[in-house]
């Protein structure tokens, strides 16, 4: 309890999954979180449960104006910034390379990478000032290895690493740190959406999706909130323009190595 105690965040796509395991855990040690994201119904009601130390602000995350209201209203209600968590997402645009139309590039690329600069930039632009800072990027294990992921959401994903890891070069010298959370296959409403078909049924999505890990469990958003939170804490100081990978060894190891060299007994 209390590794943020006294600071003030914003996470975008913070009312569903991985952000919202991320707003709870950073509430319960200590910090005041703004749920920056588009979902108003999801929001509300993570905000009539946190309140008054989470609150949710309506936020496009591919608008600028937006995200400068959401970081303002962290300024405003808890009284400055101190971690920026740029983490909303959609898998976009999927299907075959030859067939994609521009304005759906466009529109993934929009929310999964222009969405991180304008976190980035905005949030940056605050924490030069004060000379302190961190910045969590969500990129995903599509974002380090091909074939993971669509096309585009792959691109995305990579920019998003290249990204943070640029802007920590820059921010160093700042006190200000940036670093890349590195998800594998999570159970969350997109992927509930993609497994099931319904983007609630989380049940069955962490059913499907565990028996896909060695162990035959699927990370939480708890397991990735845990990350989020030593990214987050000073316990973290020395680590800038990096990745954390949770998901248990899955994409680091191979697997047919293991069936190959280390058959089930
Ligand atoms: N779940 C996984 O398996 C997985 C794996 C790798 C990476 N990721 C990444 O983790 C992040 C969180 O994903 P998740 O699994 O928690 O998904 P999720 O769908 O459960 O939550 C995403 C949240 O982002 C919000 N959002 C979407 N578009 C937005 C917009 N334009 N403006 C503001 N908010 C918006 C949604 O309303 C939702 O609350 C994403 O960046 C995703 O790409 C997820």
């Amino acid at each position: 309890m209390g590794r943020l105690a006294g600071k003030s965040a914003v996470v975008t796509g913070g009312a569903r999954g991985i952000g919202e395991g991320i707003v709870r855990l950073y509430v319960e040690e200590g910090a005041r979180c703004i749920i920056a994201d588009i979902d108003v119904e999801a929001g509300e009601k993570l905000e009539a449960e946190l309140a008054p130390n989470a609150i949710f602000v309506r936020t496009d995350v591919t608008s600028e104006s937006d995200i400068a209201a959401a970081i303002d209203a962290a300024i405003l209600e808890f009284g400055g910034l101190d971690i920026m968590v740029n983490n909303a997402g959609v898998v976009g645009v999927i299907g075959h390379i030859d067939t994609t139309p521009l304005a759906d590039y466009e529109r993934t690329m929009s929310i999964l990478v222009t969405s991180v600069f304008l976190g980035t930039k905005l949030a940056a632009g605050v924490f030069k000032k004060q000379r302190s800072g961190v910045i969590i990027n969500t990129a995903s294990t599509a974002g380090i290895n091909g074939g993971l992921g669509p096309h585009i959401y792959t691109a995305a994903k990579h920019a998003v690493v290249g990204l943070t890891k640029s802007v920590a070069v820059e921010l160093a010298p700042f006190g200000i740190r940036s670093n890349v959370l590195v998800p594998g296959a999570t159970v969350s409403s997109l992927t509930a959406g993609i497994v099931t078909g319904d983007k609630d049924n989380l049940e069955d999505a962490a059913v499907r999706l565990g028996s896909k890990y060695v162990g035959g469990r699927a990370p939480m958003p708890r397991d990735l909130a845990n990350a989020a939170l030593f990214m987050a804490s000073d316990e973290s100081t020395f680590m800038n323009g990096t990745v954390i990978i949770i998901d248990s060894g899955k994409e680091v190891l191979s697997d047919r190595a293991r069936d190959k060299f280390y058959p089930a007994e």
